[in-house]
C-alpha cells in the first residue's frame, strides 16, 4: 500500500424520513439558503414541498436556482454565483442527481472566488473559501454526495472537467431511498453503471499488497450485481432502493482508494464524449469501460483475471489468463447490456467523423490513466473500438 491519510468530514445522513435532520444540518450555517435543483423531477415526487416545509419552519430566507441541466453548464454555475452575491447567500442546498450536486459545489467555490469560475474548473486557480452547503441526493449514481468532486461542462468551447477540493465537501448529505422511486429506469441503470465503473477506475492500479481494498471493491460489484436486476423489475422496493444507493455511496466516498491510486482513464474519455455529444455520463462509460479493459489488458492480465474470476464467476480451467480475462470482460459488458444500458457509440447515432476531436479533448491535460498512461493513439484505439 502507498502511505495514506483519510479524511471525508461529510455527515452521512441515511434512511426514511431523514428529511426531518435538514433543519437542524442546515441552520447551522446561516439563515440565508440558495436551494440548487434542476428540471422538475423534485416538483413531480413531493421532495420540493418537503425541504420548503422544512425550511420555513426554521424561517430560513430562501432563494432558488433551477434547471440544472444533467451534464451541469458552467452558465448555470454562474447563473448560481451571481444569485450568492445578489442575496448574500450564508449556504447552499442541492437537491438533485449528481449534476446538482457538482452544480453546487461549483457555485459554492465560485462565490467565493473573485475572479472566473472556469479558473476553478480548468485548475488555473484553487478556492481558498466555499460557502457551506448540504444536499439532498434523489438518484444513487456519482458518490458527489460524498465526495470533493465535481465536474462542470462549458459547451460553448465543449469542454468537460473534473475539479475538486477538500472545501466542497458536503457538510452534511440526506439519503432517503424513498426519493429515489421516481427515478426512471433508464436513470437506475445509469447510476447502476455509473457506480460500478467508480469501483473498476479504483480496482485497476499497480499498487502491491491491496487485498482489503480489493475484497471491498469486490463486495460493491458483486452486492450492486445482484441487486440491480431484481430492483430494475420493481422500481419501489425500498430495500433493493437502499442497497443501491448506499453502494453508489461507498463507491466513491474515498473508502476504496486508501492506500492506492486508481486509474480513472476511462471517465477522462468519457467525458470527452459527452462534452462533444452531451450523452448521458454512465451510457458513455458502459460502451468505453470495457473496451478500455479490451485495450489495456496486457498491462497486468492477473489482476483482469481476478475481476473475472472472483466477480464474474469465470471458470478458469483449461483457459490461459487472458482468455479467463477476456471472458470477464464480455460477461461485464454483456451484464451491462442485460440492464438495458448501450455498448456501441453508433447507439448514440456517434460515427468516426469527430473521433480524432474527441481524442484531442481526452488529451487536453496531457497523458492520463493511472494503471496504464494512455496517448491520443490509445484514445483513438478504445473509441474506434466503441463505434
Ligand atoms: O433534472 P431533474 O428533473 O431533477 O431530472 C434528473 C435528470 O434528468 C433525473 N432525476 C434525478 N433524480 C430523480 C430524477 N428523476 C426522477 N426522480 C428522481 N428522484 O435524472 C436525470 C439525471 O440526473 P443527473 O444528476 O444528471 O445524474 P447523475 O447523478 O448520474 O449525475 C451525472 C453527472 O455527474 C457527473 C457526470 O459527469 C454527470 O455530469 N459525475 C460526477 C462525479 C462526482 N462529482 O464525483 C463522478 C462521476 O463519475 C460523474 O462524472
Ligand atoms: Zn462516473
Amino acid at each position: 500500500m502507498n502511505e495514506f491519510i483519510y479524511y471525508n468530514p461529510t455527515r452521512l445522513v441515511f434512511g426514511k424520513n431523514q428529511i426531518k435532520a435538514l433543519k437542524e444540518e442546515l441552520g447551522r450555517y446561516g439563515n440565508k439558503v440558495l436551494v440548487v435543483y434542476g428540471g422538475g423531477s423534485i416538483k413531480r415526487n413531493g421532495l420540493y414541498d418537503d425541504v420548503m416545509s422544512e425550511l420555513n419552519e426554521i424561517g430560513m430566507e430562501v432563494s432558488e436556482l433551477s434547471g440544472v441541466e444533467p451534464n451541469p453548464r458552467l452558465s448555470t454555475v454562474k447563473r448560481g454565483v451571481e444569485l450568492c452575491k445578489e442575496n448574500n447567500i450564508d449556504c447552499l442546498l442541492a437537491v438533485g442527481g449528481g449534476s446538482v450536486i457538482d452544480c453546487t459545489k461549483a457555485i459554492a467555490a465560485g462565490a467565493k472566488y473573485d475572479g472566473d469560475v472556469w479558473d476553478l474548473i480548468t485548475l488555473k486557480a484553487q478556492p481558498q473559501e466555499a460557502l457551506p452547503f448540504g444536499t439532498v441526493l434523489t438518484l444513487a449514481a456519482t458518490g458527489s454526495e460524498m465526495n470533493s468532486g465535481s465536474v462542470i461542462t462549458n459547451w460553448e468551447t465543449q469542454e468537460k472537467y473534473g475539479w475538486g477540493s477538500p472545501l466542497v465537501f458536503p457538510k452534511f448529505s440526506i439519503l432517503d431511498p424513498t426519493y429515489t422511486f421516481s427515478v426512471p429506469k433508464d436513470q437506475t441503470v445509469y447510476g447502476i453503471v455509473d457506480m460500478m465503473s467508480h469501483v473498476l477506475e479504483q480496482y485497476f492500479h499497480n499498487t502491491e499488497n491491496t487485498p482489503l481494498q480489493d475484497r471491498f471493491a469486490e463486495s460493491i460489484l458483486i452486492t450492486v450485481m445482484e441487486a440491480a436486476p431484481r430492483l430494475l423489475e420493481d422500481l419501489e422496493n425500498y430495500k433493493l432502493r437502499e442497497t443501491i444507493l448506499y453502494n453508489g455511496t461507498m463507491a466513491l466516498n474515498g473508502t476504496l482508494q486508501m492506500g492506492l491510486r486508481g486509474d480513472w482513464g476511462s471517465h477522462n474519455i468519457e467525458h470527452a464524449v459527452s462534452a462533444v455529444y452531451d450523452i448521458p455520463h454512465a451510457g458513455g462509460l458502459a460502451i468505453l469501460f470495457p473496451n478500455w479493459m479490451r485495450h489495456n489488458i496486457g498491462t497486468n492480465v492477473k489482476r483482469f483475471k481476478q475481476l473475472a474470476v472472483r466477480v464474474l464467476n469465470v471458470e478458469t480451467e483449461g483457459k490461459s489468463d487472458k482468455e479467463v480475462a477476456l471472458e470477464g470482460i464480455d460477461r461485464l459488458s454483456a451484464f451491462w447490456t442485460s440492464l438495458g444500458a448501450p455498448n456501441k457509440l453508433a447507439d448514440y447515432d456517434i460515427d468516426d467523423s469527430k473521433l480524432d476531436l474527441i481524442a484531442d479533448k481526452a488529451m487536453a491535460r496531457g497523458e492520463f490513466g493511472n494503471f496504464k498512461k494512455q496517448n491520443k493513439e490509445d484514445v483513438l484505439n478504445i473509441l474506434k473500438m466503441s463505434l
